[in-house]
């Protein structure tokens, strides 16, 4: 049986230090870290995640505030919104929650906020700075998942890591990371060849596909480490699950993540630590 690597278990401590550290900013710079949330709309995944984030800017003493609009503004109407926040020097922080409904361009608002102030790393200008090596923002659930090895003392240089998925907020990000810390990298997607044979070949094997269940045993790598960052509901049980058959590839890997309670809290926890960075350079 793999050893499970608690995402929970490090967000709670991460989490106690950023506390602490939080609590000595009023006297070092006047106040703490503001982040400016922007919820369109009442997609349930998404105001689940905006809770949680609230949650987690209670518990770290990060002042939190919360837009919430109908699924009926324009993007004008949200595009000012987010003007208003890039020019409020009260605010360090500023995240549009995604999805945004059909009738808005994400890209045309993600590019609207202020680089500075983006601390999801969803804005080209720190997507180019991973790319580049150069510094930025990184987004939260890569940097999460570096987190959760770094934690669990997986060695990552010279290892052959797997990545499923391509995404832009989760596959290629992670990629960078991995190749940056001298693992060989494969990404593999929707139209790779015997995946199976793949992944099987991998050291560490990213899951971020977004299929539930899609990571069987037959496909990992005796002693392999597992991390898995879906976040999906099992069509039959209607429980969340994660991408990997838990229950299947728990006996074959070395190192294993679960969901919940595994990439998830990590996510949240990253995204306070980007809004503390974000407010720390504010500050300089
Ligand atoms: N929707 C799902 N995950 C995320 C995230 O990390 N950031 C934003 N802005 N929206 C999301």
């Amino acid at each position: 049986m793999a050893i499970v690597i608690s995402g929970k278990e490090l967000a709670t401590l991460r989490r106690g230090a950023m506390k602490e550290e939080v609590s000595t900013f009023t006297e070092k710079y006047g106040r703490v870290p503001h982040l400016a949330v922007v919820l369109v709309g009442e997609d349930p995944g998404s105001v689940s995640y905006v809770a949680g984030k609230e949650k987690a800017c209670i518990e770290i003493g990060i002042k939190n505030t919360t837009i919430r609009r109908p699924n009926t503004i324009s993007q004008d109407e949200l595009l000012a919104i987010v003007n208003e926040l890039n020019q409020d020097d009260s605010v360090d922080g500023i995240l549009v929650q995604l999805p945004l409904p059909k009738h808005m361009d994400s890209d045309f608002i993600i590019n609207a906020i202020v680089p500075e102030k983006d601390v999801d790393g969803f804005h080209p200008y720190n997507v180019a700075s991973l790319y580049l090596k150069q510094p930025g923002t990184v987004s939260c659930t890569p940097k999460g998942i570096m987190e959760i090895l770094d934690y669990a003392h997986i060695e990552i240089e010279g290892k052959r890591a797997v990545v499923i998925g391509r995404s832009n907020i989760v596959g290629m990000p992670v990629s960078k990371l991995l190749l940056d810390r001298n693992a060989t990298v494969t990404i593999c997607h929707s139209r790779t060849k015997n995946i199976s044979e793949v992944t099987s070949e991998a050291d560490i094997l990213i899951a971020a596909v977004g299929k539930p269940l899609f990571v069987k045993a037959d496909m990992v790598k005796e002693g392999a480490v597992v991390i898995d960052v879906g976040v999906n509901r099992n069509p039959e049980t209607g429980k969340l699950c994660g991408d990997v058959d838990f229950e299947a590839v728990k006996d074959k890997a070395s190192y294993i993540t679960k969901v919940p309670g595994g990439v998830g809290p990590m996510t949240i926890t990253c995204l306070m630590e980007n809004t503390i960075e974000c407010f720390l350079k504010h500050m300089e």
